[in-house]
């Protein structure tokens, strides 16, 4: 039998973020990122499914016959007998707008798995969010990553399994595009923590994420798959750049996460074949960017519907709805609002017209389940704030013409969680690992905020603070670390 050389399985670094995506393959001796947009390496964490109307059947001749022969008992139109072929024609007619009244009632009680079968193609990234806003009617998905956690319904999760097998197919179709050859091995990357709560909480929650992310990925085409703690991953790519050994603590504050590792450093260590004696101690919560954008809507953006009026007894409006609509990451709290209609129509009903027209605005926010989208555009001001001292945001969706001033204020004490967090995390790393660091290497797209970056400053003064590639580190780290793994299997 003639041998066949078939070129090798190749490997990748693979970062699931909650809100960017990125791959990274091994060349030239070291990581080069899959470019997955046109000129971006990073593919923000979006998934768009159209909804797809099944294909109209068309009636059997038996069913014509027997519908003519019932026709036929009845008077046709006018009252006289229909020649044969206009009954046929009228059966017909009848048969097409009952089947076409099926069809789109079906489209509208559609899940993502029968859009998916019946053909619909997943969209991702930035195209994604552009089908989402042409048809608002599909299946969006943002940040899958922060449900990966949860207790929630079998059903859910069997939903967000489908969604994390599709996005990482897609990564791994865009690898294999840029190598030329199956990419069927992985490091992946994993926070510290994937969930909230208490200690046991989290490592229930770690657990089932984990199994979620690993079935998915199986299910994706990867065969050989590993997890690797993405500061780790971040220190390992840091390390390229020392020029001695240093004692590092990485910070990576992203979009659903913040994680530290406290890390022995440098070009002594590299070639080491294993370097768990070099990370001291690694430190993680849910807490990120995400956190910022939806405390953001609710104390910025919801006033414009009816947040902080009062109703005509003096009573304040209920929070209850304004604060579950902002949850976008919380499925419990999003159906609920989803559901509150009755609650809404009540409050409107003891408010005065101006605050009834405001909460009005709120029962299209639920109609419409925009709720994403309102995040998005709570995330474009906290960005836009970095540099102004307000920020203006069409909420157009809403209510055509409205727009809504955030301001500087108003960012301060929506990230404040945030800080206090990555202050209390990058503490517990130093103290679980009872050493100080020479110097901070800091990575995430939340660490771009000034405030951030001035929580780290303030927490160890005096000592450096190296400002990180805010994307590419920790997909870079991912990729060294597959190419350990698998690099001379
Ligand atoms: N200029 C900026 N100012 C403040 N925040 C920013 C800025 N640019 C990006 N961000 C935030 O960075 C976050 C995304 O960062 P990143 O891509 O590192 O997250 P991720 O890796 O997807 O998430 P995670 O690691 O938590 O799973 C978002 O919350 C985004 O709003
Ligand atoms: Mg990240």
């Amino acid at each position: 039998m003639p041998s066949r050389t078939l070129p090798p399985a190749s490997y990748a670094g693979l970062d699931f973020g909650t809100s960017n995506c990125l791959i990274a393959l091994w060349r030239d001796g070291g990581p080069s990122l899959v470019e997955l947009e046109p000129g971006e390496s990073t593919l923000p964490s979006l998934v768009y499914v159209a909804r797809r109307l099944a294909p109209i059947p068309q009636p059997s001749r038996a069913w014509i016959t027997q519908a003519m022969a019932a026709a036929r008992g009845r008077p046709g139109r006018g009252g006289a007998v229909e020649a044969d072929a206009m009954l046929e024609s009228r059966v017909r007619a009848q048969f097409a707008r009952e089947a076409g009244d099926h069809a789109l009632d079906a489209l509208h009680k559609q899940t993502l798995q029968e859009a998916l079968q019946l053909g619909s193609t997943p969209r991702f990234g930035r195209e994604a969010l552009a089908a989402s806003l042409e048809d608002p009617e599909g299946f969006f998905f943002r940040s899958p990553k922060s449900f990966l956690a949860a207790d929630i319904d079998p059903v859910y999760r069997a939903r967000f399994e489908r969604i994390v097998e599709l996005m990482l197919t897609h990564l791994r179709e865009r690898a294999q595009a840029a190598l030329g050859a199956p990419v069927t091995r992985a490091c992946i990357g994993r926070p510290v923590h994937f969930g909230g709560g208490s200690p046991a909480d989290q490592a229930r929650g770690d657990a089932r994420a984990l199994a979620l992310l690993e079935a998915a990925a199986r299910r994706a085409g990867f065969e050989d798959i590993a997890f690797e703690f993405e500061p780790v991953a971040a220190a390992l790519d840091f390390e390229r750049q020392l020029d001695r050994d240093r004692l590092v603590l990485i910070v990576d504050v992203g979009g659903g996460t913040t994680d530290c590792t406290l890390a022995r450093l440098g070009p002594e260590r590299i070639a080491q074949a294993s370097r768990a004696g070099d990370i001291l101690a690694s430190s993680g919560e849910r807490l990120g960017g995400n956190d910022v954008d939806t405390s953001l809507s609710f104390t910025g953006l919801m006033p414009a519907m009816g947040r902080g009026d009062t109703e005509l007894s003096g009573l304040p409006v209920p929070l209850t709805p304004f604060a579950d609509a902002a949850d976008v990451f919380n499925v419990p709290a999003q159906n609920a609002f989803f559901r509150a209609e009755r609650i809404i129509e009540g409050i409107r009903r003891r408010c005065a017209a101006d605050v009834a027209h405001k909460l009005a605005r709120l029962e299209t926010l639920r109609q419409t389940q925009q709720t994403l989208w309102l995040t998005m555009k709570s995330e474009q001001a906290k960005v836009a704030l970095a540099q102004a001292d307000e920020a203006a945001v069409t909420l157009d969706r809403i209510d055509e013409g409205l727009a809504v001033t955030v301001t500087r204020a108003q960012l301060s004490g929506a990230i404040r969680p945030l800080l206090l967090g990555i202050e209390r995390l990058m503490l517990d790393a130093v103290r679980l690992a009872q050493a100080q660091p020479e110097l901070i290497y800091v990575t995430g797209g939340s660490a771009r905020s000034p405030l951030v970056q001035a929580v780290i400053r303030e927490t160890f003064p005096g000592r450096p603070v190296v400002m990180g590639d805010a994307y590419g580190s920790v997909v870079s780290g991912l990729a060294m670390q597959a190419h350990r793994l698998y690099g001379r299997r």
